[in-house]
């Protein structure tokens, strides 16, 4: 048995036997804290934890590794509950493009953006694929993540978005954190449907998806919904035909127009509507008292330039708000969740404590992973992070870009 005790942590962060699965509101502006504190570990099961103090002497010794914490915090390790990690290249030749004038939905129009990379990706072997990512994960889980949903929807065809659903199921069996896998086949209409959507949603139902449950290839089920990709009635279909086979909902809405696919995704049962930057009175009313979680991401804004999405009006509604970094070539090309903690608070102004709830417990809800992750509680297998010395937990969205993470134990 590998055996590990971390002790003299200045501060043990979100420990508790009774924290709640979701946190509202003004809830996520508590973080409970232990400080002084210990956290032992058996095979990476939590089996003690509490103020130095309560550290009992210990009998065992063998196989056992010890870990001086001295001025530095431990936590759970950040869930990214939103990323399109599976993809062939980086895009950095629209980058310059935006950054002399083109606007993402003007390199869309003009065949670039998510078609760009579906070309990529449709000549890509699934071992170069499967490599690429796991040495992504690798990086990810440097910069504190343990746990991961990623996205198909770079196929945009029954045998590539097959073949990315198959890389994603190899990276749930060998990564060494949890991965979650979602089905977006509905991502955009490819070249060939552009003026014939009822033959890619038709594609969509009658082929990938009876193909993917065979398969187990998925968990969820996503839609772009928005203007120039999918309406709220396409969204709709697609989502109630991925229920058939068991897919729970986790959507694009609301990136850049406000449509009315949040209710709609709501009285769909999704466990999530992510990007939010564009939103109505109706839209959060429409969250009010669901079981749905608002997702957040602000690395797509600050590298898109679009409006931030308004948590601090979501949490005076008292919903609940979760964050995710949205790592993926054209819109988001980094899935460091630290600088998304430091966004969060700079540009939405949620205070370090919100963000860091936003970044845990409720990412964790939002990727069917509360009973796991997100929190630390005895018997639980919950990935956790040392970070290296710093004044207060403040100081990590405060010192952007710097790394703050020493540690990740798996
Ligand atoms: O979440 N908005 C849709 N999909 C991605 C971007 C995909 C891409 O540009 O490759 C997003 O931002
Ligand atoms: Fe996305």
């Amino acid at each position: 048995m590998r055996k590990i005790l971390i002790k003299n942590i200045k501060g043990l962060v979100q420990a508790g036997e009774d924290l709640p699965m979701v946190l509202c509101g003004a809830e996520m502006a508590n973080i409970p804290l232990i400080p002084d504190a210990f956290v032992a570990l058996e095979d990476g099961e939590i089996v003690a934890y509490g103020p130095m103090s309560e550290l009992q002497g210990i009998d065992d010794w063998r196989d056992l590794e010890l870990v001086d914490a001295e001025g530095k915090y431990v936590m759970p390790a950040f869930c990214d509950s939103h990323t399109h990690t599976v993809f062939a290249r980086s895009r950095e030749e629209e980058f310059v493009d935006r950054i002399n004038g083109l606007s993402y939905e003007d390199i869309a129009l003009r065949g670039g953006g998510i078609l760009n990379s579906a070309g990529r990706l449709a000549e890509m072997s699934e071992e170069d694929l499967f490599n690429q990512a796991m040495k992504r994960i690798e990086q990810l889980m440097a910069y504190g993540t343990g746990a991961i949903e990623i996205k198909s929807g770079y196929g945009l065809s029954v045998e590539a978005e097959i073949k990315m659903l198959r890389v994603i199921k190899r990276l749930k069996e060998k990564a060494p954190i949890a991965v979650k896998a979602t089905f977006l086949g509905a991502h955009a209409f490819p070249k060939e449907y552009k003026e014939n959507h009822r033959g890619y949603i038709d594609l969509i139902k009658q082929e990938m998806l009876p193909k993917i449950a065979a398969e187990g290839l998925a968990d969820y089920i996503d839609v772009f919904c928005e203007r120039n990709y999918f309406s709220v009635d396409e969204m709709e279909e697609i989502l109630l035909e991925g229920k058939k086979y068991g897919l729970v909902p986790k959507v694009h809405v609301n990136q850049f127009s406000a449509l009315g696919g949040v209710a709609k995704a709501v009285e769909l049962g999704a466990l999530s509507v992510d990007h939010l930057e564009e939103m109505t009175e109706d839209d959060i009313t429409a969250l009010k008292n669901s079981a749905c979680m608002p997702t957040i991401l602000p690395s797509c804004s600050h590298f898109l330039g679009i409006p931030f999405g308004d948590a601090r009006k979501m949490i005076s509604a008292g919903l609940p708000v979760a964050l995710a970094s949205d790592f993926n070539p054209g819109s988001t090309p980094s899935g460091n969740l630290g600088f998304v903690w430091s966004l969060a608070c700079v540009k939405m102004k949620l205070t370090p404590e919100e963000a860091l709830n936003a970044l845990t417990i409720n990412a964790a809800y939002a990727m069917g992973l509360s009973d796991t992750h997100g929190r630390i509680a005895l018997g639980r297998k919950s990935p956790l992070l040392m970070t290296t010395q710093i004044p207060s937990l403040a100081y990590i969205p405060y010192a952007f870009g710097d790394m703050h993470i020493e540690r990740i134990f798996i």
